[in-house]
């Protein structure tokens, strides 16, 4: 596996992999890699591409009061992983090369990026749709694949490449899970043995309200009770409730491509989840 840590070596890689593969896929990362990064990686590589995963903890998508020096970062052992899974180059830019001086464009999403994740974390969606449009443009990739587990994200990042004319695709891979459907997350080491026990009824109640919709109860309803159980099990509930899955618009009934979507804190750690409904 090629690295890459200049803005000249990853075009000359870029170039040499293209000639290769006819083709470029990019998997967008923070690092602190775990089995659903490496879904994503293995679903690039078997879609015959040559693959650049970029690895970028990046500054503009935290918000003031949260913890960017917090954040997990092993370089030794991300770039094992992804040597073990095919990856064929990493990008790895240091904030200058990401934001250099006189860089004076950020990108505003409205639309989907406006509520859940837009509303709690102001600013998020902005620092995203800058970076992967930055990324995308100096990998010049075709395609980017992006995880479900980040439903939102998704939404944004696509509606971005939709709105730009951005020439790539945006390809969505499903959420891989623990054994006990708890979302794999770098956030989720943060959870103590007590609530990492606990930290699978998310994934329970999604299912359940999913099942509970699908079997035409009422979706007000269905949201209440999945809260109430949610909190008599220590979450916080940021919201749980139901969406049109591409716009993120808040649902009062069932319909094609309706999305469960929630976020709830366990002790100091946020989790996020999602289901089609
Ligand atoms: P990060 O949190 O590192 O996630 C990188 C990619 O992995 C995202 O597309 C995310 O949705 C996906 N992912 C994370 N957990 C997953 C799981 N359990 N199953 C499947 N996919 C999973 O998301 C970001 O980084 C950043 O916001 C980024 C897009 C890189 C921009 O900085």
């Amino acid at each position: 596996m090629q690295i890459a840590r200049t803005l000249p070596d990853l075009r000359s890689a870029i170039a040499s992999l293209r000639k290769t593969h006819g083709h470029i896929a990019m998997v967008p990362t923070m690092g602190a890699l775990h089995a659903g990064h490496q879904a994503l990686v293995h679903a690039a590589v078997a879609s015959g591409a040559g693959v650049v995963t970029s690895i970028f903890v990046n500054p503009t998508q935290f918000a003031a009061h949260e913890d960017l020096s917090r954040y997990p970062r092993d370089e030794a052992g991300d770039l094992a992983k992804l040597g073990a899974s095919g990856c064929h180059l990493t990008w790895l830019p240091d904030v200058e090369t990401m934001y250099p001086p006189g860089a004076a464009t950020m990108i505003d999403v409205a639309g989907p990026a406006s509520r859940w994740e837009g509303a709690a974390r102001p600013g998020h969606f902005r620092g995203v749709a800058t970076v992967c449009a930055r990324l995308f443009g100096q990998a010049q990739t075709d395609k980017a694949y992006f995880g479900e587990k980040d439903w939102q994200q998704v939404q944004v990042v696509t509606r971005m490449v939709t709105d730009l004319l951005l020439p790539l695709e945006i390809v969505p891979i499903p959420t891989v899970r623990e054994p006990d459907g708890l979302a794999l997350s770098s956030r989720n080491r943060f959870l103590t043995p007590a609530e990492r026990a606990e930290a699978c009824v998310l994934y329970a109640q999604l299912r359940a309200a999913a099942a509970a919709l699908a079997g035409g109860e009422a979706a007000e309803a269905v949201l209440a009770r999945a809260r109430a159980a949610l909190a008599q099990h220590g979450f916080d509930v940021d919201y749980f409730t139901l969406v049109d899955g591409p716009s993120l618009e808040p649902l009062d009934r069932l319909q094609p491509n309706a999305r469960l979507i929630t976020a709830a804190r366990l002790g100091t750690v946020r989790l996020l989840d999602n289901m089609a409904a």
